[in-house]
Formats: structure tokens, C-alpha cells, sequence
């Protein structure tokens, strides 16, 4: 298999990844046939699936906005992905030209195409770390020279935190950040659940089975297990929801079903 340009040594192409899976899903153009086997083969159980990225695209888009109206020019998401369309620095930005943006992901296609996205944006960066290392992230030069930690950041945690098993203490990750920010910080997250699914769990189970077959689990949490990232946070309204519900901009009833599975909320500390 040729190897493009946008690849880095280090991948093993012939392995599918998460966030090429998730490209894929969203129309981009960087993944290879691999990944789009495995998302095919997740599709056969749940046709919806890329209904379900949309639909967190767009309350991710809502809820940068969100921040950027309450006056939040610092926006750290980690989990960012490969950038497709309608990116965060591109909210951000295009709300407030001085917005600083610093993405973080530790796959090696994410990070290559958010250098490449951002060569010349001198207000975003691009970090290659783990969000199961927070102290990394907290540390890294990018965020030392992006984010002023003595003010409110908008914390993304968005489709990020189902790849995180229990055993590598996701709560813990999340409490580590909070804690490292100023008050008045935003944490905005979504998360995939059985619940708000427009179809049987076992059905949905098949798709799951996907991502533990290419040794990356997809973690299904409850709704009640979702709200415990947001302790020391306040909920900003509505609350957590099914990502369509989460201040729309159109009624939400007119979505597809399946853009309601899984939850989404936005939470603020005292
Ligand atoms: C489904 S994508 C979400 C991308 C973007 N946040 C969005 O919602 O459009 C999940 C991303 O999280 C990254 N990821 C998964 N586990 C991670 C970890 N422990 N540390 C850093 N990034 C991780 C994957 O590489 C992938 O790019």
C-alpha cells in the first residue's frame, strides 16, 4: 500500500485507528482502506453511526461558540482529532481573532494534520500527548506558550473520554486538569452511551465489538457515570443532554434519531 504524504514514518498503516475511523465518518479524506472497513463493518450495526459525529460536531461548534460569547479566548481540547471542516480554532477564531487554541491528540495522523492546518496561526498549537498524562499536556511548551493559566479556559473533552477504560482512571485525568485551571473555566464534553440509541443494545453491542476487535475499546457509559467527569463543575443550562437538545440553533426535534444518542454538557467552576 502507497504510502501518502500526510502519513508519518511511524504509523503502521495496515492498523486502523480511531481518529481515521472518525475522519472517515465525517467525509474527510485521511484514512485508508483499513479504517474504512472497520467503520463499514461498525455501520452494519448501526447505520446512524455518522449521524452521531454530526450530530457532536455541531454541539461542539455551539458550545465553542458558547464560551467564546461568555468572553473565553483560551480553548485547550485534547482528543482534537484530524481536522476536517468547521474546526475549533476556526470557531474560535472567526468569534474572536485573538483566541488561543491549543489542540492535543497522541495520534500521530491527528497531530501531522494540525500542524499542517495551522502552519502561520501564530494563536494555535498542536501538542502529541495523552490525555491519560495530564501533566504532560499541563507542561508542554505549546500550553506554556498558548494558555495563561491564571485565566478561564474552555477545557474540550469531546468523543474523547469512551476510549479511556476505567483502569487508566479517566476521573482522575479529568479532576487533574479542572484543578489546574482558573475559576471560571469551561469543561465541554460528549460521550457515546447505549442510552438514546434508536436501536436494541445488542444491536449497538456489534458496533462496539468493532472497535474492540481493532484493540481500541470503545467505553459505553451511563448518563449517571457521564455527569461524575463534571464534579466541581456547574452545569451551564440545559444540562447534560442528548447532543442535538444542547442549545440548538434550529428545533431539534427535526434531527435524525440517531443524532440523540450518547450525551453532551458544558459545565463551569465557581
Ligand atoms: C472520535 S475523535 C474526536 C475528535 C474531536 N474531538 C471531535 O469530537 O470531533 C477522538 C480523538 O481522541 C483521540 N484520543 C483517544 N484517546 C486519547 C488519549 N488517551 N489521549 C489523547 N488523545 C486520545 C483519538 O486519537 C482521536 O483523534
Amino acid at each position: 500500500m502507497e504510502r501518502p504524504a500526510w502519513a508519518p514514518r511511524s504509523i503502521d498503516i495496515s492498523v486502523p485507528s480511531v481518529s481515521r475511523i472518525y475522519d472517515y465518518y465525517l467525509g474527510g479524506s485521511h484514512n485508508f482502506e483499513v479504517d474504512r472497513e472497520a467503520a463499514r463493518k461498525a455501520m452494519e450495526f448501526m447505520p446512524g453511526l455518522p449521524k452521531i459525529m454530526q450530530a457532536n460536531r455541531a454541539f461542539m461548534r455551539r458550545a465553542v461558540r458558547f464560551a467564546a460569547d461568555e468572553g473565553i479566548d483560551q480553548f485547550l481540547d485534547v482528543g482534537s482529532g484530524i481536522p476536517t471542516f468547521g474546526n475549533v480554532h476556526e470557531v474560535a477564531q472567526s468569534a474572536n481573532s485573538g483566541a488561543r487554541v491549543v489542540y492535543v491528540d497522541h495520534d500521530p495522523v491527528a497531530v501531522a494534520h494540525s500542524q499542517a492546518v495551522l502552519a502561520g496561526n501564530d494563536g494555535a498549537g498542536v501538542v502529541a500527548a495523552d490525555l491519560r498524562k495530564p501533566r504532560e499536556i499541563l507542561a508542554s511548551a505549546e500550553v506554556e506558550r498558548l494558555i495563561d493559566l491564571n485565566r478561564p479556559v474552555a477545557l474540550l473533552l469531546v468523543a474523547i473520554l469512551h476510549f479511556v477504560e476505567d483502569a487508566d482512571d479517566p476521573y482522575e485525568a479529568v479532576a487533574e486538569l479542572r484543578d489546574a485551571l482558573a475559576p471560571g473555566s469551561l469543561l465541554v464534553l460528549t460521550h457515546a452511551s447505549y442510552e438514546g440509541i434508536p436501536l436494541p443494545a445488542e444491536r449497538a453491542e456489534g458496533a462496539v465489538d468493532v472497535y474492540k476487535d481493532i484493540r481500541n475499546p470503545l467505553i459505553m457509559r451511563s448518563r449517571e457515570e457521564i455527569a461524575r467527569f463534571f464534579e466541581g463543575y456547574d452545569m451551564v443550562e440545559p444540562g447534560l443532554v442528548p447532543p442535538p437538545v444542547w442549545r440548538p440553533q434550529e428545533a431539534p426535534e427535526d434531527e435524525d434519531p440517531y443524532a440523540f444518542s450518547g450525551f453532551a454538557g458544558v459545565g463551569r467552576t465557581a
